[in-house]
């Protein structure tokens, strides 16, 4: 395993003047993706297709960093992936492609506690007669069960929309037995990937995920996002790309207007990070296997788990704090997003005084609207989020305790 030392020598932001703490908004990128975004525009920055060599190396680019970011997932051989601008935009896109075939009185499942992203999108299916069943959580710990999605699920159950990691929670939900439920049943499942891909590997073939999403830009990589959809879901869909485009020709039909061509330069150059955090020299994008994304993330649990147990241990030292999610530091359980709230002080006093200790961190609802309205939390104040990545360190996390201890004592 590389030393926290190596790992962080390749983000060259770690290096600023705040540390960066706010990880589930954004992660930082390696100097590698820096370089090959850089690259891309100074040498291939040129339209696909057109047959010269600069535009057959900018599509090369690009098809590579789909293939890629397929085997990031899981889905080599059963499915493709979609890469697009934000998860939010992918998931308004699929149920734009979905809402062709609902019929009314069709049921769509959408989950209490999601980021809005997969929720909002899906509420429009109301409009073509579909009828909304809510995946509700324990109002006290936010906590999702299977006997609750059990309830809700029916003869005409057609999506599941689920988060496969609460934002605001970190809690890893199970994913493989609530799609298990959902296809028993008869639906779909759209799951939001987004708070659980920087932590720990995706695998949908394992999970069985008809549709799962993520955001690149949250997993070091550049602002975009990617949907992997199985071949057979997919089919199902009306992509709304242009009418001249082919229906097969996957993903461009599901791509308006294209992926950002440098991203995708970007997204490719993930891969020798990925390697180096697996202990394999000259990987690529092409060469990048399922067994290097794995032994990566398992590198990258092995960093996060002192971090997130430091975290919870500081925060449990405060018995009037209200963790909102698990309490456990079981990398089983949880990922390192950790929330909460102090009973007598406001979030948003306790970030702007983490900010002035100079770190970043954030306070809000974080886009978990209805979450939040079910625990009872204020939305105008919301929880204080503390969301180190692998590149964190304890010290960091006893230096942000150490300046706030006494203000949240009080
Ligand atoms: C859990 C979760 N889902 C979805 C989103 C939306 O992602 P994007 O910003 O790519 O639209 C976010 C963004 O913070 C998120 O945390």
């Amino acid at each position: 395993m590389p030393t926290i030392e190596t790992v962080r020598s390749e983000f060259p932001a770690l290096a600023g003047e705040t540390v960066l703490l706010e990880n589930a908004g954004g992660s930082q990128v390696p100097i590698g993706v820096v370089d090959a975004i850089r690259n891309h525009l100074l040498r291939d920055y040129c339209q696909l297709g057109a047959g010269y060599p600069a535009s057959d190396r900018a599509t090369e680019t690009v098809d590579r960093a789909h293939r890629f970011m397929n085997r990031f997932a899981g889905g080599d051989g059963i499915g493709r992936t979609i890469l697009g601008s934000s998860s939010t935009s992918l998931m308004h896109m699929l149920a734009h492609a979905m809402a062709d075939s609902i019929r009314a009185g069709d049921e769509v499942v959408v989950c209490e506690q999601g980021h809005e992203a997969n929720i909002g999108c899906w509420l429009r299916l109301q409009e073509r007669g579909a009828v909304i069943r809510w995946w509700s959580v324990d109002p006290e710990t936010g906590r999702l069960s299977l006997d609750e999605l059990r309830q809700v699920l029916g003869p005409r159950t057609r999506l599941v929309a689920f988060p496969h990691v609460s934002n605001l929670l970190g809690e890893i939900v199970d994913v493989e037995a609530a799609t298990r439920l959902v296809h028993e049943a008869g639906g779909r499942v759209v799951v939001d990937g987004v708070a659980f891909a920087p932590h720990r590997a995706i695998d949908v073939e394992a999970w069985k995920t008809d549709f799962y999403v993520w955001s690149t830009y949250k997993v070091f990589g550049p602002h975009m996002a990617a949907a992997f959809g199985t071949d057979e879901a997919i089919a199902d869909l009306r992509g709304p790309n242009h009418f001249f485009i082919p229906d097969d020709e996957v993903p461009y039909k599901f791509e308006l207007g294209g992926a950002s061509h440098e991203g995708c330069a970007g997204l490719c150059a993930l891969a020798p990070y990925l390697g180096m955090l697996a202990g394999r020299d000259d990987i690529d994008a092409d060469t990048c296997e399922r067994a290097t994304i794995e032994d990566a993330f398992e590198t990258i649990t092995n960093l996060e788990r002192p971090v997130q147990e430091r975290i919870l241990e500081r925060l449990h030292a405060h018995r009037h704090l209200r963790i909102v999610g698990p309490g456990d530091s079981d990398t089983n359980v949880r990922v390192s997003t950790v929330s909460f709230v102090h009973p007598g002080i406001s979030s948003g006093k306790i970030s702007s005084a983490a900010h002035a200790l100079g770190f970043g961190i954030r306070h809000g609802h974080m886009y978990a609207h209805r979450l939040c309205e079910r625990l009872g939390i204020p939305l105008d104040d919301g929880v204080v989020r503390i969301s180190p990545v692998h590149y964190n360190t304890t010290a960091e996390i006893d230096r942000l305790f150490d300046g706030l201890d006494r203000m949240l004592t009080v």
